[in-house]
Parts: C-alpha cells; sequence; structure tokens
C-alpha cells in the first residue's frame, strides 16, 4: 500500500512536469482524484485493511489527495501566468520600426483653383451661389436670349433628358435664377462655381464634364469699366502681379455688347512665347454687359438696371498656370499628377499607398 502511494505521488509528479496546458492538468485531476481515479481506488482497498493499518493509510492518502490538490493548483497559476507572459510577448510594440506611411489626401487642383477664385470674389463682397446641375431648358436656354432653334445652341451640344430638361451646359443658367430669386431686392453680385456637361468626345482639350465659374453683377449705373476693372484684379490675383487685360470683341447671346478676356502672357510678359503663340496674350474667359433681353426675361427694367457677367473656365485656367496640357489629366486620378499640385501649394506631400 505505502509504496502505491509513494508511485503515484512520484507519477504525478513527473506528469505535472510535463504538462503544456489548463486542459491536461484538469485531465490528470479526473485521472488521479476523480471517482474512478488511481488515490479512489487506494480509499476503496482501506475497507479491506484493520484498524491500525486504516488509520495509517488512511492520513497517508488524505494528505497525497491534499498534496495533488495543491499541485495542480500552483500548476495551473502558472500555466495561466506563462500563457499571459507570451502573450504579451507577441504584442510587443517595437517602436524602432519605421512608421507606416498613412497617405494624406490633398485638394484636386480644380478645387484649389476654384477656392482661389471663390475666396477673391468673396473679398470684394460677392455671394457665391449653386444652381442644379439638371437644368430646364427654359434656364439654361431660354431665359438667356437663346431661343429653341437659335444657331449658338449648336455650339453647345447638350445631353437631354427629356424635350425640356437637360444637363446644364454652362452655369450662365444661375444668373437667370439668382436674378429671379432677387428680384427688386436689390443689387446682385454673385459667383457660382460647378459642373458643367457637353457631348463632346473627351480629348486633350475636351472633356464631357467640366466646370465654370460663372459671374454676375446687376446694380444701377454698371458699365463696361467696372467689369474692366473688376477682371483686372482677378487677372492680377490668379495670374500675379503685372498683369494686363484687354477686351476683344465677341458673342454670347446673353451679353451685349459681349467681350472674349485676354490677360497679357505671364511666362513671357508679353514679348511673345509658346505659351501665348507668339501673341503676347492668352484668352482666359467670355464676358459682357447684361443683354436687355436676359434682364427683361427675369423681371428686371433695363432702363433702372444693368450688369455684367462673365464665365470662365477652372480646367483652362489651372492648365495655363500650371502648365498641364492634357484636360483628362483632371479625371483619371492619377496620384502621380495629383501629388504634384499639394506640393506646388505647400501642401504635405504624403503618396498615398
Ligand atoms: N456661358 C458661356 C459659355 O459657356 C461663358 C460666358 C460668356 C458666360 C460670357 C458669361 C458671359 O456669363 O457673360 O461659353
Amino acid at each position: 500500500m505505502k509504496y502505491k502511494i509513494i508511485k503515484i505521488q512520484e507519477e504525478i509528479d513527473g506528469k505535472l512536469s510535463e504538462v503544456t496546458n489548463t486542459k491536461e492538468v484538469l485531465d490528470l485531476k479526473v485521472a488521479y482524484l476523480g471517482k474512478k481515479g488511481s488515490v479512489s481506488e487506494l480509499t476503496n482497498m482501506l475497507s479491506k485493511l484493520d484498524i491500525e493499518e486504516k488509520k495509517e493509510y488512511g492520513a497517508l492518502i488524505n494528505n497525497l489527495k491534499q498534496d495533488i490538490n495543491q499541485k495542480i493548483e500552483v500548476t495551473i497559476e502558472k500555466l495561466a501566468e506563462s500563457e499571459i507572459n507570451k502573450k504579451i510577448e507577441k504584442e510587443t510594440i517595437d517602436t524602432t520600426l519605421p512608421a507606416s506611411n498613412i497617405g494624406v489626401g490633398g485638394t484636386h487642383p480644380i478645387t484649389k483653383t476654384i477656392d482661389e477664385v471663390e475666396e477673391l470674389f468673396v473679398s470684394m463682397g460677392y455671394d457665391v451661389v449653386e444652381g442644379p446641375e439638371v437644368e430646364l431648358d427654359l434656364y439654361n436656354f431660354e431665359k438667356l436670349n437663346l431661343p429653341k432653334g437659335h444657331p449658338a445652341r449648336d455650339a453647345q451640344d447638350s445631353f437631354y433628358i427629356t424635350d425640356e430638361v437637360l444637363l446644364r451646359t454652362q452655369t450662365s443658367p444661375v444668373q437667370a435664377r439668382t436674378m429671379e430669386a432677387n428680384l427688386e431686392k436689390g443689387p446682385i453680385r454673385m459667383i457660382c462655381p460647378g459642373k458643367t456637361y457637353r457631348r463632346d468626345d473627351d480629348d486633350a482639350t475636351h472633356s464631357h464634364q467640366f466646370h465654370q465659374i460663372e459671374g454676375l453683377v446687376i446694380d444701377k449705373d454698371i458699365s463696361l469699366a467696372d467689369l474692366k476693372g473688376t477682371l483686372e484684379v482677378f487677372a492680377k490675383k490668379v495670374f500675379g502681379e503685372g498683369r494686363k487685360i484687354r477686351f476683344r470683341p465677341g458673342f454670347f447671346p446673353f451679353t451685349e455688347p459681349s467681350i472674349e478676356v485676354d490677360v497679357s502672357c505671364f511666362k513671357c510678359g508679353g514679348e511673345g512665347c509658346s505659351l501665348c503663340k507668339n501673341i503676347g496674350w492668352i484668352e482666359i474667359l467670355g464676358a459682357g454687359m447684361v443683354h436687355p433681353n436676359v434682364l427683361i426675361n427675369c423681371g428686371y427694367d433695363p432702363d433702372k438696371y444693368q450688369g455684367f457677367a462673365f464665365g470662365m473656365g477652372p480646367e483652362r485656367i489651372a492648365m495655363l498656370k500650371y502648365g498641364i496640357n492634357d484636360i483628362r489629366n483632371f479625371y483619371i486620378n492619377d496620384l502621380r499628377f495629383l501629388n504634384m499640385f499639394n506640393r506646388i501649394n505647400g501642401g504635405d506631400d504624403n503618396e498615398t499607398k
């Protein structure tokens, strides 16, 4: 009996020293202390012994039980601790590793151009307004002195949705909408940046979707001189101090007179170079005095009110400013192209990976 007790003691010590997880320990507990376990078998054998032997071996078996229980507890604790240590070891952060690059987006060059123009006009007291991209023929053309069948409509090949609804081909309809909304409420000074659409085949200088920035001023005693002064400020801000502008006659159905506006070449200063095609001037926008018919169509009395309007393309302005020769660069989202603009204007130059 004594021998058996010692053997079990040795056996369990050996097995406990080899366990690798808690489950193995619990299995051992069942195998030794469970109802059919080896220690219980010893206890059953006690009944066959005489009283003295019962006393002696009973005490030894009890000690054995206590010892096994205690060792099992200690082993479980040790295992739990080493499991936690292993986990912590795995989760250690190596602070000496180089940080991974988190891509930070930058402002798109078109948005940048629009922001710059907006900021300037807001500083001159203009409101920034918006209009719908899905527009009525009435506002996109008719109220702007382009009745159905007008030949100038051909220049703006349109995406029609129904006979009367289209994707706006220009931001000029916002002129009519603003005039109507402000009827007799006082002067108007607004710019409207936004997306415009034409059924053009995309190439280096055409895109079926592009942007325009419209400008409109309505008040009493507004003249072409006000327009010229305003656009001069604009040209200097966007293309640099020292820029001059000039007006050439043009044609737009909604302005009379209509003008094309050129800025003195900012590359050669007007001497003549490849950018200005040796002319010294670069065309930047269309403008004019609001046509009396447009004033009447929008509820204004042309004998009391006059105004000027202008329309420009942020794509063209950005292409000229940054020397970009393909308009499609703005839309294909090549990060090598877009990241250049973060650097140009002092933004961060993180590369998105
Ligand atoms: N809407 C014209 C276009 O898309 C641009 C334009 C020209 C707008 C003259 C104007 C303007 O307001 O006065 O070609």
